[in-house]
C-alpha cells in the first residue's frame, strides 16, 4: 500500500516523533519558499503595529512541503497561541463552535485537510471568518429564534492539498492565499544537513546531495531517506554517509536516480504498455495499478507533473516523450498522430 512506501509525501506513524524534533520553530530555520517567508514576515509585523490579528491564510500545495510547519512558525512569529484541529476531526457544526468560542484575541486556528470541512461546519464558519461572530438557533419549530454572539478576533490558517476542492465562499473568506512550491536540490541539502546535525548523523555534502536529487522536491521525503540511509549506514559503513553508501542504500531501498520508487515506475509503465501512453482516466489507471485515485492525484502525479513526466489532459493523463525516453523506449507514439493537436484544442 502506499502509506508504506519510503517516498510517500504523506505522513506515516514513525514521521511523528521525529517530525516533531525536526520541525523549524522559526523563519530562518525554514529554508526555501523565499517569497512566502518574505510576504509573512511583512504582513505579520505590520498585523503586530496595528494591534490586529493576522488576515486568514490558505496553504495549499502537495503533501510534505511544509504547510503545517508554516501555520506553526506563524502563530510563533505572532506570539499568538496555536489550536491545531482538521477538517474531518471536525464533525458537527456545535464541534467548531466550541472551538471558536475558545480562542482568545488573536489565537490562530489551524485547520488542516480543510477541503474536507462538511458543508454545515462550513457555514458556521463564513460569519466567524467575516465578522467573527457566531450564529446560533436556539429552540426548534416556529419559536426557534438566533442569536449573535461576538468571538474573538483571530486568525485561520487552512492547509490544502486540494485547493480545487474548496468551495469558493470559503476560499473567498481567505485573505492570504499561498501555493508551496516544491524544493530545489539545493534546498533539499541544507534540510538534510539540518536534520542530520540534530539526529546525530555524520553526512557529508556529496551525501546530502545524492539524498535531496532523490527527494521528490518534498522536505518529508528527504527526511525520511536520511534516516533509512542512515539505518544502512550504521549496519554497514561505519555510520557515516558518503556518496557512495548514499547510492547504496538507495538502490537497496529501490528509488531511483529520479527519486521515483517502484509504483511510480509501475505507474509509468501502465499508462506507456498497456495504455499506449494515454490519454487515460484517472478511474481507469488506479485501477490498473490497484491505488485509490485520491492516492494517486494526492502523492503520485503531482511530481511526475513537475518533472514533466505526466501531463493531464481533458480525457485523462499522458505520457510525456521524457518517460519514453526514461523508460529507454524507442518509439514515441505522439510524433506519428495528431492527438497532441486535438489535445491542445480541447
Ligand atoms: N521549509 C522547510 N525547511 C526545513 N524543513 C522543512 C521545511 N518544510 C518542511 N520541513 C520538514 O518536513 C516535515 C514535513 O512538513 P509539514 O509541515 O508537516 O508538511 P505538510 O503539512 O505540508 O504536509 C517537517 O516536519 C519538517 O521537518
Ligand atoms: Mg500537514
Amino acid at each position: 500500500m502506499s502509506t508504506d512506501r519510503i517516498i510517500s509525501a504523506s505522513r506515516q506513524e514513525e514521521d511523528h516523533d521525529i517530525e516533531g524534533s525536526l520541525r523549524p520553530r522559526k523563519f530562518k530555520d525554514y529554508i526555501g519558499q523565499e517569497r512566502i517567508k518574505e510576504n509573512f514576515s511583512i504582513f505579520i509585523e505590520a498585523a503586530k503595529k496595528r494591534r490586529e490579528s493576522l488576515d486568514h491564510v490558505l496553504l495549499y500545495g502537495p503533501p510534505g512541503l511544509g504547510k503545517t510547519t508554516l501555520a506553526h512558525i506563524i502563530a510563533a512569529e505572532l506570539g499568538v497561541n496555536l489550536k491545531v484541529t482538521s477538517g474531518p476531526a471536525i464533525e458537527r457544526p456545535g464541534d467548531l463552535a466550541a472551538i471558536l468560542t475558545n480562542l482568545t484575541a488573536k489565537d490562530v486556528l489551524f485547520i488542516d485537510e480543510i477541503h474536507r470541512l462538511s458543508r454545515s461546519v462550513e457555514e458556521i464558519l463564513y460569519p466567524a471568518m467575516e465578522d467573527f461572530c457566531l450564529d446560533i438557533i436556539i429552540g426548534k419549530g416556529p419559536s426557534a429564534r438566533s442569536l449573535r454572539l461576538d468571538l474573538a478576533p483571530f486568525t485561520l490558517v487552512g492547509a490544502t492539498t486540494r485547493a480545487g476542492l474548496l468551495s469558493s465562499p470559503l476560499r473567498d473568506r481567505f485573505g492570504v492565499v499561498n501555493r508551496l512550491e516544491f524544493y530545489t536540490m539545493e534546498e533539499l541539502a541544507v534540510i538534510i544537513r539540518r536534520a542530520a546535525g540534530i539526529l546525530r548523523i555524520p553526512i557529508d555534502q556529496v551525501g546530502a546531495e545524492e539524498l535531496a536529487r532523490r527527494a521528490r522536491g518534498t522536505p518529508r521525503v528527504a527526511n525520511r531517506l536520511l534516516r533509512r540511509v542512515r539505518d544502512y549506514a550504521q549496519v554497514k559503513a561505519d555510520n557515516f554517509i558518503t556518496l557512495d553508501i548514499a547510492r547504496e542504500a538507495l538502490k537497496l531501498l529501490d528509488i531511483d536516480a529520479r527519486g521515483l520508487d517502484r509504483t511510480d515506475r509501475q505507474l509509468l509503465l501502465a499508462l506507456v504498455d498497456t495504455f499506449s501512453g494515454g490519454p487515460v482516466g484517472l478511474d481507469t489507471l488506479s485501477a490498473c495499478i490497484s491505488e485509490e485515485p485520491e492516492t494517486i492525484e494526492d502523492v503520485y502525479e503531482p511530481y511526475l507533473l513537475q518533472i514533466g513526466f505526466l501531463s493531464r489532459t481533458p480525457r485523462g493523463r499522458v505520457a510525456t516523450k521524457q518517460v519514453y525516453e526514461y523508460l529507454g523506449r524507442v518509439k514515441y507514439p505522439r510524433e506519428q498522430d495528431t492527438l497532441w493537436e486535438d489535445d491542445a484544442d480541447v
